[in-house]
């Protein structure tokens, strides 16, 4: 090894070139010297100087490395691997930069390395094959002993038409012999030295590595072959490992997550190696992890992306890093262009497999098989077979799920692959028939989401969200507005049920408006546009808009109703029931509901019947009908269970324990809420709503810390989706469980929050709610109410003064009519008062009546 005067070299240059001599990356460094990571790379930009102590064992390593001895570890106390010597032919080449992360790849080579004597390393051009194939021989031979010879054959630099075994022969430093081929005498060099062979890059030699290393492991039983290949070789024996692309931090990551991912170190240590001095300071954290995942993580990209740091800022480079990856790499001889890289494995594959690669790029998410034959337009078979040769080619990721497998591309190569569709001409006729085949899912999707299979769907078409925005874009651009009218309106369940009321709305409205720029002619639009407006109107009903819900719902009935008299229509009817009830006109949603049940009787659909009825129930359950309430419930299940459809099954387990709830029944309530919690699963809004329940059942048992976190969980539960009224709900819920918990502050916060959403809403329910908790916080701060009275029962007070019934009373608070009665006994009790005459007299001399945070409603 050939040395120069260290001393001489600034300390920057010095620690790089120590490394590089001898083949460490930063962590091993640190490790050798005994300091962090982050200190060698702090010397390595400028931004720190070692300290006396360190700049001895700097020395010492330089020293070691000098003399070509192996200096130990100061970690492990362990003697590191032998530097390579330039004179054993076929050594392992020195790196040439640092070499980041792998950990766990490099664990399970090493594990597969003592059990496997073929490996294949698989994967796209770039991802960085060659590096972990080096790192783990380098590691394998540290471990192996004397015995340990790594013999590496780089077939990249081989000129056709040269034999792979005479390049093999020649990296062994084999001479020609008369009589003996290159096969025989490679293979008798292989016996003696009894290592690990490592041929890297046998894509362009596929048949002929196939055959010696078939050959070889027969004949030398010592012997390990380590291959590196964009394909599979596809010999017996061979245990094909696929190099993924690098770990990128996800979306939601942190700042700390963010710089410790491997595809951001990298970037940022071939930043600084480009730019001395840079460090991951110079970059905002999520641009650098965003920059680092719109490259899919491929090592190559990053590399190359990185030598742009000196020119651009990290926001320039993401905005252009398409077509900057375009560009020749500046300087640095034998540096690669990534699309050359592809455009040689591209350049491998049959036309057929070229032309589907093509087509798939329009996925911008994973997708399956059957998604991959709507786009191809081939038959089942053939798709299969193509799919099969790109997955083996590493065009393709492979996501394994029970019930089907999942493809996708690496997204730098999803963009290569992007370019040759639009230079094919192909990309118009690709989007159409990706949005046709996503068109076809919601239409389809709209009743399967109402049926038994529902979990199945919402999982479905929860991996589909890209590709359903991405079609409903095409039908956006395109004019397509009947498409757009359509689909929309098929997907109101879905939107519902995973929490995307705003989306949903928005597309509504987008579609709903451009159809308006239209004159309606046929019977056809006219039912297309009323079955979209409806859409709307649950959208928005659930979305607490309710004024708008009653606008929508009535123009759906009116649109509908002289076309046909079936199943939209009683859904506009229930809608326009269910915003009523809202806003507090439960004569008119009564009404509303009793059209959707005697339209639904009509059709004879049982499930619909059945939810009908449920609606009404809810109506008893607020007039403080308990017990016919519950009848009705009961009624419903016992068809609901025979129909079999869990999201409906669950709602009315929910209302059912509403009533039972109130009625004071906790183990009953206790039952119906663990069953419709098992049916939930996956289904959000409908686990919100048992969480919610469920935390109605500890509040009424006082359990005020389980109610809490029941609330807290049904709040994340609904997400940010939009299901406002619920939200609400689980919201009062929680502020008055943190009331009794003894934490005004926390209580008041989570109120202030509700009233606000329920002033928006306009929710006059809400609204009573809200204002009855937030007086009952205040009033624990205020002065003790006249008679000793506690908030409730001067509420009660209060709503008698008004002339409200006890049933009404019961209903205005959402209590048993049994509670209310016991509350005025007791307060009958406490004041000496007669009955209700004398009742309504003292809540107006003391007051009661004119309390400013006393419920107005
Ligand atoms: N873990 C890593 N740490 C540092 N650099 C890496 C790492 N992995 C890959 N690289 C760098 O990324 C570039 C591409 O890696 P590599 O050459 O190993 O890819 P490959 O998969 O072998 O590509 P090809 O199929 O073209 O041979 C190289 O410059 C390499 O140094
Ligand atoms: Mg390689």
């Amino acid at each position: 090894m050939n040395s120069e005067p260290l001393d001489a070299v600034p300390l920057v240059a010095r620690l790089r070139l120590l490394r590089t001599r001898l083949g460490l990356s930063q962590e091993q460094l640190a490790r050798r010297l005994g300091v962090s990571f982050a200190t060698v790379n702090r010397w390595e930009s400028g931004r720190s100087r070692p300290s006396a102590r360190a700049r001895l064992a700097i020395a010492e390593l330089e020293a070691a490395g000098t003399r070509g001895e192996a200096p130990a570890d100061r970690e492990t106390g362990r003697s590191r691997e032998p530097a390579p010597t330039e004179d054993r032919p076929g050594r392992l080449p020195i790196a040439q930069s640092s070499f980041v992360g792998r950990e766990r790849e490099l664990a399970a080579l090493s594990e597969l390395l003592t059990r496997s004597r073929l490996i294949n390393l698989t994967g796209p051009g770039g991802v960085g094959k060659t590096r972990l194939a080096i790192e783990a021989a380098r590691r394998w031979a540290a471990g192996s002993g004397p015995g340990g010879d790594v013999v590496f054959v780089p077939l990249e630099a081989i000129q056709p038409p040269r034999p792979v075994a005479s390049v093999l022969a020649s990296r062994l430093g084999l001479r020609e012999r008369l009589g003996v081929s290159w096969r025989e005498a490679a293979l008798a060099a292989l016996r003696e030295r009894c290592g690990l062979l490592l041929l890297d890059g046998a894509e362009h030699y596929r048949e002929e590595v196939a055959g010696l290393a078939g050959e070889f492991l027969a004949a030398a039983p010592d012997l390990c072959i380590m291959v590196t290949s964009r394909v599979v070789l596809g010999v017996p024996g061979e245990v094909c490992s696929a190099v993924p692309p690098l770990d990128c931090p996800s979306v939601a990551a942190g700042a700390r997550e963010i710089a410790a991912s491997d595809a951001v170190r990298l970037f940022i240590v071939r930043a600084s190696d480009r730019l001395p001095g840079f460090s991951a300071a110079d970059v905002p954290p999520h641009a650098a992890g965003e920059l680092c995942r719109r490259l899919g993580g491929l090592p190559l990209a990053i590399e190359l992306i990185a030598g742009w740091v000196g020119t651009l800022s990290v926001r320039e480079i993401l905005q252009q890093r398409v077509a900057l990856l375009e560009y020749d790499p500046p300087g640095a001889p034998g540096s690669r262009k990534l699309a050359d890289v592809l455009r040689a494995s591209y350049d491998l594959l049959r036309p057929a497999q070229q032309r589907t690669l093509r087509l798939l790029s329009v996925f911008t998410t994973p997708f399956s098989l059957a998604d991959a034959q709507a786009v191809a337009g081939v038959s089942e078979q053939e798709v299969a077979g193509v799919v099969r040769g790109l997955v083996d080619a590493s065009w393709l990721v492979v996501t394994r799920g029970l019930e089907q497998n999942q493809f996708s591309m690496v997204e730098t190569i999803r963009e290569f692959a992007t370019a040759r569709l639009r230079e094919a001409g192909e990309a118009a006729a690709a989007r159409r028939r990706h949005a046709m085949h996503f068109a076809d899912l919601a239409i389809q999707s709209s009743s399967s989401l109402a049926g038994t299979d529902v979990r199945w769907w919402a999982t479905r078409l929860a991996s589909a969200v890209d590709d359903l925005r991405a079609m409903m874009q095409w039908a956006d651009e395109n004019g397509e507005v009947n498409l757009g009218l359509e689909v929309s309106a098929a997907l109101w369940r879905w939107w519902l049920t995973s929490g995307r009321l705003s989306s949903g709305r928005a597309w509504l409205d987008k579609f709903l408006t451009a159809a308006g720029e239209h004159p309606v002619r046929t019977s056809e639009e006219s039912q297309r546009i009323g079955r979209a407006v409806c859409a709307a109107a649950v959208l928005a009903v659930e979305n607490g808009d309710y004024a708008e819900a009653v606008r929508l719902a009535t123009r759906a009935m009116h649109i509908l109703e002289p076309l046909d008299r079936g199943e939209d229509l009683a859904l506009a009817a229930t809608v326009l029931g269910s915003a009523q009830r809202y806003l507090g006109d439960r004569a008119d949603a009564r009404r509303s509901f009793q059209t959707a049940l005697d339209l639904r009787a009509a059709i004879g659909d049982r499930a619909k019947l059945a939810m009908a009825a449920n609606n009404l129930a809810v109506l008893e359950i607020d007039d403080g009908n308990l017990g016919r309430a519950r009848e009705l419930l009961e009624q419903n299940l016992i068809i609901k269970r025979r129909l079999g459809e869990p999201r409906s099954i669950a709602i009315g387990l929910v209302n059912l324990a509403d009533v039972l709830i109130k009625d004071g029944r906790w183990q009953a309530a206790r039952t119906s809420l663990a069953e419709a919690a098992e049916l939930a699963v996956g289904l959000p809004q409908i686990m919100g709503l048992v969480l919610s329940s469920q935390g109605q059942l500890e509040a009424r048992q006082r359990n005020w810390k389980q109610a809490a976190e029941l609330f807290t969980d049904a709040v994340a539960a609904y997400g940010i989706g939009g299901h406002t009224h619920d939200v609400i709900e689980a919201m009062i819920g929680l502020g008055s469980a943190c009331r009794e918990l003894g934490q005004p502050d926390e209580a008041a916060r989570h109120l202030r929050t509700a009233e606000a959403m329920a002033h928006e809403i306009a929710n006059p329910q809400l609204l009573a709610q809200v204002t009855a908790a937030l007086a009952e916080t205040a009033a624990d701060a205020a002065q003790p109410l006249p008679g000793n009275l506690t908030p409730r029962q001067a509420e009660v007070l209060r709503l008698l003064a008004d002339g409200l019934t006890n049933k009404q009373i019961a209903a205005r608070l959402y209590l048993s009519p049994g509670t209310v009665e016991r509350h005025l006994a007791t307060t009958y009790r406490k004041l000496g008062l007669g009955g209700r005459v004398d009742a309504a007299r003292y809540a107006v001399e003391h007051g009661l009546t004119q309390h400013p945070s006393r419920p107005m409603l």
